[in-house]
């Protein structure tokens, strides 16, 4: 199976983009899913899905052709339908002051119920394969990068809660009575815990398994856009998700260069391609050109998906490296994780019993080392070529 996931600033294209590229799997027989957590319901309206279709879908999949598949997830719907024992749960969890503060201090972003949502839904949908390929139209960045952080934070989570289990009765207690009105019964409490392991548990492992699932990184030829898509790049490949295309969406058409007015912002854009392809590669960069109007409806994105991918498979993997690896060095390992465009003032990195957490801003990632080099001490820290380099010996 393939997961898919479109990233990008708010308003690049992500969800035209990822409802071209289902449409185009689902013409090469590929029976496709794609997911969106948009509550504007942009999906439904890429493909022209009236209002009252889209209403009596529910949040649920709804059929648009032969193989393909669109679901527009409504996070309380969601709660209502199956994961009231599991989001109580996480309520206690993100709600209780007294793991407020351990959270404020190990932790630097929060989980939120939309990320945790569609991470449950991954994970169902990989256990499940009843699709082939799974696209996720993720929300604007931020967003995308807590939902791919999301497996690693809450790891830690479950560790530590189940570690300070007595803290967690003592403190949850009291604050279920506030919220429900119920005192919780011991036995659910733990049923609904072991409930939302037991689904969350491996997303980690798809999420990370290049041959699973590619991010495509959607941006725009305009500074603003272009910087915060390094920074996205760089995030992922810190969490080791792996980015297989950038897709640089709506660049003007040379046609068009002859009006006077275009061809100022089409000289902007050749700029920022060109820096653009510098950036990324050896990740490829794929260009799709400003359509005349608005890209709705199957004729629309069977145009549009030609092209992005012209005779390309869109599943294929486009490109895949090694987040991080570990080196064998005279004297111990090296430790490299991929991390373009960060400096140092921005890393800090601190090496625990069975892992080394890398912290860049305000994003932390867990880097698990082999059992091999866990008793080994970090002997400096450098930050060259795109990695940063861990001695450990
Ligand atoms: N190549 C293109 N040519 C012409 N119009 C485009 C192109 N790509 C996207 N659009 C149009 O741009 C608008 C925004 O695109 P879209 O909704 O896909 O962006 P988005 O990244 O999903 O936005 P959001 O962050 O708000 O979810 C839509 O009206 C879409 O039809
Ligand atoms: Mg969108």
């Amino acid at each position: 199976m393939r997961i898919i996931l479109f990233s990008g600033k708010g308003g690049v294209g992500k969800t035209t983009l990822s409802a071209a590229t289902g449409y185009k799997l689902s013409e090469l027989g590929y029976r496709t899913l794609i997911v969106s957590l948009d509550p504007a319901h942009s999906l439904a309206d890429a493909f022209d899905l009236s209002e009252g279709e889209r209403l009596s879908a529910k949040g649920l999949p709804v059929k648009i052709k032969e193989n393909l598949y669109i679901q527009e997830i409504d996070v309380q719907e969601e709660i209502d339908r199956y994961w009231g024992d599991v989001y109580r749960f996480l309520e206690i969890l993100f709600n209780t002051t007294g793991l407020d503060e351990i959270v404020a201090e190990e932790l630097a972003i929060l989980p939120g119920m939309e990320e945790v949502t569609s991470l449950l839904y991954v994970n169902k949908y990989y256990r499940d394969r009843d699709f082939d390929v799974l696209i996720l139209d993720l929300p604007p960045t931020g967003e995308s990068l807590r939902f791919v952080s999301m497996p690693t934070v809450l790891k830690w989570y479950m560790k530590k809660v189940f570690k300070t289990e007595r803290l967690v009765i003592r403190v949850a207690r009291p604050v279920v009575g506030r919220i429900t009105d119920v005192p919780l019964p011991d036995d659910t409490y733990f049923k609904a815990l072991e409930n939302f392991y037991e689904k969350l548990k491996g997303v980690d492992e798809v999420l990370t398994d290049p041959e699973t699932t590619s991010v495509r990184i959607v941006t725009n030829p305009e500074k603003m856009v272009v910087r915060e898509s390094q920074r996205a790049f760089m995030y992922f490949n810190l969490f080791g998700v792996n980015v297989d295309a950038v897709i640089v969406n709506r660049i003007i058409p040379g046609e068009l260069e002859d009006c006077s007015f275009l061809r100022e912002w089409s000289g902007i854009q050749r700029e920022y391609l060109r820096e653009i392809e510098a950036f990324f590669s050896p990740v490829p960069v794929l260009k799709v050109p400003l359509l005349k109007g608005e890209v709705f409806g199957e004729d629309r994105l069977k145009e549009l998906a030609s092209l992005i991918y012209g005779d390309r498979d869109p599943s294929e993997v486009f490109f895949k490296e090694k987040p991080y690896e570990f080196v064998k060095e005279e004297e111990g390992y090296l430790v490299k994780v991929k991390a373009p465009f960060v400096s140092k003032e921005t890393v800090s990195l601190l090496k625990g019993e069975e892992e080394i957490i890398v912290r860049v801003g305000n994003f932390k990632s867990h880097i698990l080392l082999p059992r091999k080099l866990r008793k080994l001490e970090p002997k400096g820290a450098k930050i060259e070529d795109g990695y940063i380099k861990i001695r450990l010996s």
